[in-house]
C-alpha cells in the first residue's frame, strides 16, 4: 500500500447529512462538510486521548467535535476550541491533526493520502465524457471485495482473463484460433495506458440490448491502463459501432486484505434512465464473474518476486504494473505494513498531510514507510 495517492473517501452523498469515517491503507479517516458544504478528510484520531472524530458532531462553526471531551477541529486540522478550558483559551499548536488535501468528482469524495506539494502531485483521473453531452453515468456504485486491491487492478488490465472467465466476453476456450493479440503499451505519468484488439466481440443478447444487439463479426478494441497503484481504466469500443462502455475503478484498499471499489460506469448509447438499473445488473454480474476467481488466489497478497510466478506476453500489462509498484517503492511511498502491525496497538500512525512539510509540532507519528533504495 502506498501513500501520495488520490483515494476515494466515501460518496459525496455520504456526508450532507455528518460525518463519515473510512479505513483507508489501514487507518482511519473522517471526511464532513463545513457550514458552507466544502468536503474535508481529516485524520480520525482526536490527539487529545484518542477519540473517534467520525462519531463526533458537526457544529455549524464549520467543525467537527471529538465525542469524548469535545474539543473542535476545522476542515484544516486545527482544533479551535478545547471545553475544558473554558471560553477565550489559548489553543496549543500540537492540537491539530493531519487534514488531507480533497476534490469532490463523479459524486466521490477523493482524497490525496500523502504530503507531497501541490507542484508534485498525480492529479485526479479526470473522465473527460463525464456530464459531456452524448454520456451517461450510473449513479455511482460502491463493491466491497475481500481481497487485495492490486489484484483487483491486475485482473482489470488482464486481456487473457475474460475467454474463461466471462462466458457473455469470449467464447469459453472454444476457438481454436484463440489466441492474445500483443498489447500496445504508452507509459504516462505514475502509469501506462494500453489498447488491446480482441479479433471477435462475442454478441450480446438481443433479450437484455434488444435490436442494438451487436453481433459476433466485428472487432473489439479496449483502451485501458492504470494511474497510481490504485484507478484502473477501461473502454471498450466496437470497430463496427460507436456504441461505448467506459469504466472506471477508484480502489480504497481498506486494507491489504479488502477493498472497497468506487464503480462508474459510462455508456454512449442505451441512454434512457430506466437501462441504469439492467446495465448495472449486467455489470455486476460479470464482476461477481471475477470475484468468484479472485477470492480464490494464492498467495493472497502477489508475490513478492516474478520468480514465484510465470509471466508470458498475455500479461505485459501486468508486468508494467508491477514495474510502477516498484518505482513508488523506490520513491519511498511504501508503507512498511510489517512494522505497523507490530506496534499498532500503542500506536496511532497518520498518513503525513502536506502540512507536515511545512510545520513541526504533530502528535502522531506517521506510518513507517520501506525505506527507500
Ligand atoms: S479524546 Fe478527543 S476530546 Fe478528548
Ligand atoms: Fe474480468
Amino acid at each position: 500500500m502506498y501513500i501520495n495517492f488520490w483515494y476515494p473517501v466515501c460518496l459525496s452523498d455520504e456526508i450532507n447529512e455528518g460525518s463519515k469515517k473510512a479505513t483507508i491503507l489501514g487507518m482511519d479517516f473522517v471526511a464532513f462538510r463545513d457550514h458552507e458544504g466544502v468536503a474535508h478528510c481529516l485524520s480520525n484520531v482526536c490527539v487529545h486521548r484518542g477519540g473517534s472524530l467520525a462519531n463526533g458532531i458537526c457544529h455549524e462553526d464549520g467543525t467537527i467535535a471529538c465525542p469524548y471531551h469535545g474539543w473542535r477541529y476545522n476542515g484544516q486540522g486545527k482544533c479551535t476550541k478545547i471545553p475544558s478550558l473554558g471560553p477565550d483559551a489559548k489553543i496549543p499548536n500540537r492540537a491539530k491533526v493531519d487534514s488531507y488535501p480533497v476534490i469532490e468528482r463523479y459524486n466521490i469524495v477523493f482524497a490525496f493520502l500523502g504530503d507531497l506539494p501541490e507542484d508534485e502531485r498525480p492529479s485526479l483521473y479526470e473522465i473527460e465524457e463525464y456530464e459531456a453531452e452524448g454520456w451517461r453515468a450510473n449513479q455511482t456504485t460502491i463493491i466491497d471485495i475481500d481481497y487485495n486491491y492490486e489484484r483487483s487492478i491486475e485482473n482489470g488490465l488482464d486481456p487473457a482473463h475474460n475467454e474463461f472467465v466471462h462466458p457473455t466476453h469470449g467464447f469459453s476456450g472454444a476457438r481454436n484460433d484463440y489466441k492474445v493479440n500483443p498489447t500496445k503499451i504508452t507509459k504516462v505519468d505514475r502509469g501506462a495506458d494500453f489498447e488491446q484488439l480482441f479479433d471477435a466481440a462475442p454478441p450480446l443478447d438481443e433479450e437484455t440490448y434488444g435490436e442494438t444487439a451487436r453481433k459476433s463479426d466485428g472487432e473489439l478494441t479496449v483502451w485501458g491502463g492504470y494511474r497510481g497503484p490504485n484507478t484502473l481504466i477501461t473502454q471498450i469500443h466496437t470497430k463496427k459501432d460507436s456504441n461505448w462502455f467506459h469504466q472506471y475503478f477508484f480502489e480504497q484498499p481498506i486494507n491489504e486484505f479488502k477493498t472497497k471499489i468506487f464503480f462508474v460506469n459510462m455508456r454512449n448509447w442505451l441512454m434512457e434512465e430506466n437501462l441504469d438499473e439492467m446495465i448495472m445488473g449486467r455489470n455486476m454480474e460479470v464482476v461477481n464473474q471475477d470475484i468468484e476467481v479472485l477470492d480464490n488466489l494464492r498467495p493472497v497478497l502477489t508475490p513478492p518476486t516474478l520468480t514465484k510466478e510465470i509471466f508470458v506476453p498475455a500479461d505485459l500489462i501486468i508486468g508494467e504494473y508491477r514495474s510502477s509498484l516498484e518505482d513508488f517503492t523506490k520513491k519511498g511511498y511504501k508503507i512498511d505494513v510489517k512494522k505497523m502491525k507490530e506496534t499498532q496497538h500503542q500506536t496511532a500512525y497518520a498518513i503525513p498531510s502536506p502540512a507536515r512539510k511545512k510545520e513541526k509540532s504533530w502528535v502522531l507519528d506517521p506510518v513507517p514507510l520501506v525505506k527507500s533504495k
